[in-house]
């Protein structure tokens, strides 16, 4: 029995049919509700702004886990806990100044992660780990769902285990992208603490299932 986490991604969600999405997230066994915000700048796509993301809080009763995929995300982070983000993830590759930005983020209140893309080495991390409670391992090209899961990823996941266990043991190890019960058990057995999966729950037949599953998965 594994103790990882489950997080949607209402990305894939049906936009027009939100509250009965968050609904269903909420009678599952998924724990944090995965939030990606796209600026069309950091990434070639725009998701959706904290006016929606105000509307997803009013009826989530799970934590929000916040992915931004935007450039200089220091602007926002007060009005992203005001909109009910516990988990705050910036983008490495977006901040000059990570380390001012995470001790805002924990100034908030809020727990503090880093997304690492595809490209970027988990060496980037060493001088700053000690300060981060999650990294997100995106094992896509940030900007879309439904892409396909980058195989290296696993040899990073690994690599940022070992980086964090003298320095940060309680680390969270989060992959987001191309997330299924195809990937999960090797994900969870190369050390990966949070599955984020979009297109997988959301375009399944049964979702409440489908997020079952992914949480009973067997790592043995
Ligand atoms: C991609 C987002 C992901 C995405 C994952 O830029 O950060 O969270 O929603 O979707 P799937 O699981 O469909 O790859
Ligand atoms: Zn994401």
């Amino acid at each position: 029995y594994s103790k990882h986490l489950i997080a949607p991604s209402v990305l894939a969600a049906d936009f027009a049919n939100l509250q009965k999405e968050i609904e269903m997230v909420n009678s599952s066994e998924a724990d944090w509700f995965h939030i990606d915000i796209m600026d069309g700048v950091f990434v070639p796509n725009i998701s959706f702004g904290f006016p929606v993301m105000q509307a997803i809080n009013k009826h989530a009763k799970k934590p929000l886990d916040v992915h931004l995929m935007i450039v200089d995300p220091d602007r926002y982070l007060q009005t992203c806990r005001d909109n009910g983000a516990e988990v705050i993830t910036v983008h490495y590759e977006a901040c000059t100044h990570l380390h001012r930005t995470l001790a805002a983020i924990k100034e908030l209140g809020c727990k503090a992660g880093v997304a690492l893309n595809p490209h970027t080495s988990v060496d980037v991390l060493k001088d700053i780990v000690q300060d981060l409670d999650l990294v997100c391992l995106m094992s896509v090209n940030p900007g879309f769902g439904g892409q396909k899961f980058i195989e290296h990823t696993y040899r990073k996941i690994s690599a940022l285990r070992e980086l964090a266990v003298a320095s940060n043991p309680g680390l969270l190890i989060e992959i987001d992208g191309g997330v299924s019960s195809a990937n999960a058990a090797n994900l969870l057995r190369a050390g990966a603490d949070v599955l984020v999966a979009g297109n997988f729950v959301f375009s399944a037949s049964d979702p409440i299932e489908t997020i079952k599953g992914l949480k009973e998965v067997n790592v043995n």
